[in-house]
């Protein structure tokens, strides 16, 4: 029979990109958004009618009321994103709390199967191990959007000792493609060399991370929900291929054969650590498929900017 699955924050940049997969996979997917960041864009076609949307904040709603369907799996990805946004709106961030439990009341009741959370890597903070490691790397960010997402993988795990409710959780390394908003390194860069305006880099660019394409994180999240595994457990889900922000602006404009200028400002006051690098020992276990190179995802990316 077919699957219902719930997924909140599904008209974003990885929500919505999953909604349209599941859709044309052939399950049934409510999508809740507030669109805050999200956009109606980035929903299914209209052709499928194997969808729904609702407007709807879900720090802030009575999911039982709004939603009658029964619901298999839940993917929670709604939250407020961006290093400056969430700098900026700490206590906007906090309130994402409250989602949290909302979504884990509203699973429980349901007698959902399993619910999926999109943790960050920036719950590591400044690690003080490369790579890192989902059991062994300490959680040492004090940065509200990083806590809420470390409150949030204590209530999974709750909800898991007190009502049963089996989670799987995915920290997020950065996943990047069509249809992010420009809020985003990636799209950022892109969006300048493409207009061959200065590419602005925050302190001395020598920060490394590591980049994920989209559709491979959707194609690794599907895996472990159509092979049922990391059943209670916690997942990287990234590139482990590291990358200087200066390399990047390089690489961006070469491909793009763009005369962008590449230009340095004060670096962030908090919020941009020095390294980030994924673990990915786990998921290379279950999912054998080459990641799409940073060079072809910044080619599909930039056809859409
Ligand atoms: N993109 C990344 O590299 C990355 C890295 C680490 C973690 N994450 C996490 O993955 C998830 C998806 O991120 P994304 O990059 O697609 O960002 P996004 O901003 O594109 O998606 C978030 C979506 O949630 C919606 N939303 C926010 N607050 C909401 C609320 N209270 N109620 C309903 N909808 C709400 C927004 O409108 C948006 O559509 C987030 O939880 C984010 O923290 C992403």
């Amino acid at each position: 029979m077919r699957k219902n699955i719930l997924i909140t924050g599904g008209a974003g940049n990885i929500g919505g990109s999953l909604s349209r997969e599941l859709v044309r996979r052939g399950y049934f997917v409510t999508i809740i958004d507030n669109l805050t960041t999200g956009s109606l864009k980035k929903l299914p076609l209209k052709k499928f009618k194997n969808w729904e949307f609702i407007k709807k904040d879900v720090n802030n709603c009575n999911l039982n009321k709004i939603i009658k369907k029964k619901i298999d799996y839940i993917f929670h990805y709604a939250a407020v994103v961006g290093v400056k946004r969430t700098l900026k709106n700490p206590e906007l961030v906090l309130r994402d709390i409250k989602g949290i439990e909302n979504i884990l009341n509203f699973a429980s009741s349901r007698n959902v199967k399993r619910i999926f959370y999109a943790s960050s890597s920036e719950i590591y903070g400044e690690p003080v191990t490369i790579p890192q490691n989902e059991e062994t790397t300490p959680l040492n960010s004090r940065l509200p959007y990083a806590i809420v997402k470390n409150v949030g993988e204590a209530f999974f795990k709750s909800f898991k000792k007190t009502r049963n409710l089996n989670f799987t959780i995915f920290r997020f390394f950065n996943t990047y493609g069509p249809l992010q908003s420009d809020q985003f390194v990636i799209s950022k860069f892109i969006k300048n060399a493409l207009q061959n305006k200065n590419i602005t880099i925050n302190g001395d660019g020598k920060q490394t991370r590591t980049f994920l394409f989209v559709d491979d994180n959707i194609n690794i999240t599907l895996s472990i929900l159509e092979k049922n595994k990391f059943i209670n457990n916690v997942v990287n889900i990234g590139n482990d291929k590291e990358i200087t922000i200066n390399e990047l602006a390089l690489k961006i404009k070469k491909i793009l054969k763009s005369k962008s200028k590449i230009i340095h400002k004060a670096a962030l006051l908090e919020g941009d650590m020095r390294r980030r690098k994924p673990s990915i020992k786990k998921i290379k276990k279950i999912y054998k498929n080459k990641f799409h190179s940073l060079e072809k995802g910044i080619i599909l990316t930039s056809k859409f900017i």
